[in-house]
């Protein structure tokens, strides 16, 4: 197949806010207890956590992480987890029926985080408690002395507030699976008068509300509409959940969703601008994406198990074998989110270790990446400076999630150095090449200086890394691509590939 493209310096979407590579780590399954945290490994620090998977974290470059929950936040009780960890309570975590014994709480995971590189993002109970139990956790943390939290706080070896400026109000509030469910009208005006609670501390906080739980929900997206008609002048960021699934083994409608996807954001956008219009405001809200990933491989059997088991701690949960496919869905989700970087700011995958998450661990064992790690990895790395809009005169399909996909997806971002472009760009076709040429006459010259590729070399796109095969899917140079005359690059993409081709501008 043929495919024109062409992409112009001047021709800019938007600066890309750097947490759109965020991630998201719950107190669920695996993720803290023996994912990030577990004495006696032999990897494990001075604090308990795990070096090895630090590592694999340290290397994604990750600016932002949400925590603690999840539907675990909305029956939280965040002073369980501080103080002499052998007075720690064990408490049962309602939300997926196990068992949380504290033994990390918010001054282990600062530390962590800190270790980690990356900044906090931390969510409030507003399920099962309010505004005075959100007041005394941002005290807490953020406060520096002379009050009854903040002198708690230094009293636990913290002397320096943490200064966290992202606050989640509540996590998917909408979902009737939630403790302490509402209706929207109740949650916009709850989150209202959190959100003002919150940034009573100080400049520079900024407030997410919860968004729909999915674009499934009966509803969406009047529950935005609503929401935002209580709290509009309050908060800064409207929440997106969305995961993904290839149940049917149904490729080009599993990575039709990515447009699906666009549509999804274009709707929220919508909301966000009424409201704004319908309150005559100049102020603008943005869209905090902080729940997204592939998850179903192991959806129906998890279900299954949780539901029934006797309260576990830390048991085996959505541990996802990620395979070429979900590699490549992840890529071109990622691209979506370069392109729509407009009015997406902040995005999270979900999780990060052992919970659907980019990298896994053993309990007693070994780390390893899976394959969604890599395209999450190159956007986090290279996607960072100004998306350029690109645009692709390729052959198209249509397919249940949407139609008009293009078989050919692609993002492109200006460094903020302003001396190297790259491109993203997925080939979606089952079976044809694509024969690529991309004008760049509007950048003066360019030199192909890096290349990278995910797949496109035929075998079984359902291949996984596994804890027996932790590298089957990995990246590799590419070949095939080269820029002539420093104006046009030219070259063949094999059919089901990814690639990142870094142009160095002269
Ligand atoms: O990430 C797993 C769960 O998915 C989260 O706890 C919840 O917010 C969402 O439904």
């Amino acid at each position: 197949m043929k495919v024109r493209a062409s992409i112009h310096k001047d021709f800019a979407i938007s600066e890309i806010d750097d947490r759109l590579y965020s991630a998201f780590i719950e107190h669920m399954g695996r993720a803290i207890y023996s994912g990030i945290y577990e004495p006696g490994h032999p990897t494990a620090n001075a604090d308990g956590f795990r070096t090895d998977v630090l590592d694999l974290v340290r290397a994604l470059k990750i600016p932002a992480i949400r925590y603690p929950g999840g539907n675990f936040v909305s029956a939280y009780n965040w002073e369980d987890g501080i103080g002499p960890k052998e007075t720690r309570p064990v408490r049962l975590d309602l939300a997926w029926r196990s068992k949380e014994t504290n033994q990390v709480g918010i001054n282990e995971f600062a530390g962590w985080a800190k270790d980690a590189g990356i900044e906090m993002m931390l969510a409030l109970n507003l399920g099962s408690r309010g505004i005075d139990d959100a007041r005394n956790f941002v005290e807490y943390c953020n406060h520096p002395s002379g009050t009854h939290w903040s002198d708690l706080r230094r009293s636990h070896g913290v002397e320096q507030p943490y200064d966290v400026k992202m606050w989640c109000l509540g996590n998917e509030l909408d979902g009737p699976w939630q403790i302490g469910h509402k209706e929207a009208k109740e949650y916009g005006r709850l989150a209202d008068e959190t959100s003002k609670a919150v940034k009573a501390f100080g400049k520079g906080i900024e407030t997410i509300v919860c968004g729909s739980s999915n674009d499934a929900m009966p509803t969406y997206p009047d529950w935005e509409r609503q929401v935002l008609e209580e709290c509009y002048d309050s908060v800064d960021y409207i929440s997106l959940h969305k995961y993904f699934g290839n149940s049917s083994h149904d490729t080009l409608n599993f990575f039709g969703k990515i447009e699906e996807t666009g549509r999804y954001i274009q709707s929220i956008a919508g909301a966000i601008d009424f409201v704004k219009a319908r309150k005559r405001s100049k102020k603008d809200i943005y869209i905090c994406f902080d729940e997204w990933n592939v998850w179903y491989h192991r959806r129906e059997q998890d279900s299954k198990n949780w539901r029934s088991w006797d309260w576990p701690e830390a048991p085996e949960l959505l541990e996802e074998d990620y395979n070429l496919e979900d590699a490549l869905f992840v890529g071109g989700l990622l691209n979506e989110f370069i392109r729509r970087s407009d009015r997406v700011k902040i995005a999270c995958i979900a999780q990060l270790v052992n919970v659907i998450a980019p990298i896994r661990a053993e309990r007693g064992g070994k780390a390893w990446a899976t394959s969604i790690y890599y395209p999450y990895q190159f956007a986090s790395l290279y996607g960072r400076g100004t998306a350029l809009r690109v645009s692709v005169d390729a052959p198209t399909y249509n397919c249940q999630a949407a139609d008009d996909v293009s078989y050919l997806d692609a993002a492109g971002v200006l460094s903020k150095s302003g001396d190297m472009v790259t491109l993203f760009v997925l080939n979606r076709h089952l079976s044809e090449a694509a024969e690529l040429a991309v004008d760049l006459t509007g950048f003066g010259d360019a030199r192909l200086a890096e290349h990278f590729v995910i797949g496109g070399e035929g075998g079984d796109i359902r291949a996984a890394n596994t804890s027996d095969n932790p590298e089957r899917i990995k990246p590799r140079a590419g070949s095939g691509v080269g820029v002539e005359d420093g104006k046009r690059l030219r070259g063949s993409l094999p059919p089901l590939s990814y690639h990142v081709l870094r142009l160095a501008l002269t």
